[in-house]
């Protein structure tokens, strides 16, 4: 119940610099979710759309969105400290009043923060692919996860996941039909994601899937 045995992330060691640590101690606690965030659609003072970005990294992709739907409101979480850092500056210079940042683990987030049924979509940008066979159970699509997503889902939310692997690609595909409780489809990259980091890297190979969640068994 409830419990992640192995990381999905790069446990990385050494010292944050000053300006991380300014960074995350002046702009932090600004950007917390709000509660209103984390009620279901319809109730008052909530956002149109709540979108929950996972492994934002420096935050390309969840400042860009924000920017484009000022109506939605994302939370962007990530364990790595600089980039989230690098991100909270960035959003403070755009003055975007829709973007909330965690420092942490998405996984505790889903299971002890986010209530059922609140989240309109799921962001999972370039996931780390772990290659290693050994270090596929670190991959962030797996059983445990996809539990957690369709629970924290709206009825008709999605998973947009991102990858420039046909390895993680295949793996997320087969983890998902053996779920059964989403359908995958392959779809094109969503315009307002700027073209940059992994991205623009593995643009000749990269795809998107959306992972919806199937609203009755054979649909
Ligand atoms: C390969 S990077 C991609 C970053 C970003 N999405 C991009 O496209 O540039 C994967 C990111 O996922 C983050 N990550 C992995 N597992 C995570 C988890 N359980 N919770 C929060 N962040 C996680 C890592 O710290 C890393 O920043």
């Amino acid at each position: 119940m409830g419990i992640q045995p192995v990381a999905t992330f790069h446990a990385r060691r050494g010292r944050i610099s000053a300006l991380t640590a300014t960074r995350l101690q002046t702009l932090l606690p600004g950007r917390a979710v709000p509660a209103s965030v984390l009620q279901p659609p319809g109730a008052p003072d909530r956002a149109d759309r709540v979108v929950l970005e996972i492994g934002c990294g420096h935050g390309g992709a969840a400042l860009a969105y924000a920017a484009a739907f000022p109506r939605a409101h994302l939370v962007a979480v990530d364990v790595h400290p600089p980039g989230v850092a690098r991100m909270l500056a960035a959003a403070q210079e755009a003055d975007l009043g829709n973007l909330s940042v965690v420092l942490g683990d998405a996984v505790a987030l889903l299971e002890q923060r986010v209530p059922p049924g609140v989240l309109d979509a799921v962001h999972l940008f370039f996931p780390d692919p772990w290659p290693k066979t050994r270090h596929r159970r670190r991959r962030f699509v797996g059983r445990h996860t996809l539990d957690l997503l369709a629970s924290r889902l709206t009825p008709d939310g999605e998973v947009l996941v991102a990858t420039d692997s046909a390895d993680y690609a295949a793996h997320a595909i087969a983890a998902v039909a053996q779920h059964g409780g989403f359908r995958a489809a392959v779809v094109a990259r969503p315009a307002w994601r700027p073209v940059a980091g992994y991205e623009a890297k593995g643009i000749a190979a990269g795809r998107s899937i959306v992972l919806r969640r199937r609203r009755s068994v054979g649909e």
